[in-house]
């Protein structure tokens, strides 16, 4: 089963307005007309409805870094599935690794937004990965099992394959420190055997998995050519179009 590459920048708490416009429309410069990588790039709320003009008619796709799951109401400071289709997002990333950490985001809440996300036509980034103290005790497994099958609770088939994973080792991130090769790869096989035990072996190859963890053009080839690894989901690299598009056309 050939999968194809999905790339998509995370660009976190950055960039103003004009930062935003002015980084995408030099990815969709880099990136070009090219059809062979699917590319997404993932901005701050704010700067959503201006990238989704920058985009506009390329072939570099919109995605939001959060979302929230009730429809509408008294829920200061959230954003809907509607508010963000309303402004042209196809992608939205889940359970990132410091939504865990910093803002009380549990298997419970990535599987609701999972859900609000699918029912709306937005098509979901799930993020699982275990942190250094939960790799050096040997429960990586254990925790990142968890985390899948909890993003997936009650999603059918069909939905899941809507769903790209991220497979974020926490102690990767923005640390400078990649997983190898091997350990991404031996993750992403993991990952892939909980989907198949969840769904089927059919549904678990179609599904993609993106690593995500200082990504960058120097290691981009290396991890994209291992056999589980589907993509990536790139963050301080995503903040420089040139890295961004060594990651995207790796040498
Ligand atoms: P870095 O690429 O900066 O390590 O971030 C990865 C990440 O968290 C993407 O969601």
């Amino acid at each position: 089963m050939s999968r194809k590459i999905f790339i998509a920048g995370n660009w976190k708490m950055n960039t103003t307005v004009d930062d935003a416009v002015a980084l995408a429309k030099g990815v969709v410069e880099s990136v070009g007309p090219q059809d062979d990588v699917d590319v997404a790039v993932c901005p701050p709320y704010t700067n959503l409805s201006a990238v989704a003009d920058a985009v506009m008619g390329s072939n570099v796709k919109l995605g939001a870094q959060d979302v929230h799951w009730e429809e509408k109401g008294a829920f200061t400071g959230k954003i809907s599935c509607a508010m963000l289709k309303a402004v042209g997002v196809t992608y939205v990333i889940i359970g990132h690794s410091e939504q865990r950490q910093y803002f009380h985001e549990t298997d419970e809440t990535v599987n609701k937004k999972v859900k609000a996300a699918l029912g709306s036509g937005l098509l979901p980034i799930v993020c699982v990965g275990e942190t250094l103290d939960e790799r050096k005790s040997g429960s990586m497994e254990k925790v990142v099992e968890t985390q899948v099958r909890g993003a997936f609770a009650d999603i059918s088939p069909d939905d899941a394959l809507k769903c790209t994973v991220a497979y974020e080792p926490v102690w990767a991130i923005g640390t400078g420190e990649t997983a190898t090769p091997e350990q991404a790869n031996d993750a992403h096989a993991f990952i892939r055997k909980i989907l198949s035990d969840i769904y089927s072996d059919d549904a678990a190859q179609a599904i993609r998995i993106q690593y995500g963890g200082s990504m960058k053009p120097a290691n981009a080839k290396e991890l994209l050519a291992q056999s589980d690894v589907d993509g990536g989901l790139i963050g301080g690299a995503a903040l420089k179009a040139d890295l961004f598009e060594g990651i995207v056309k790796p040498q």
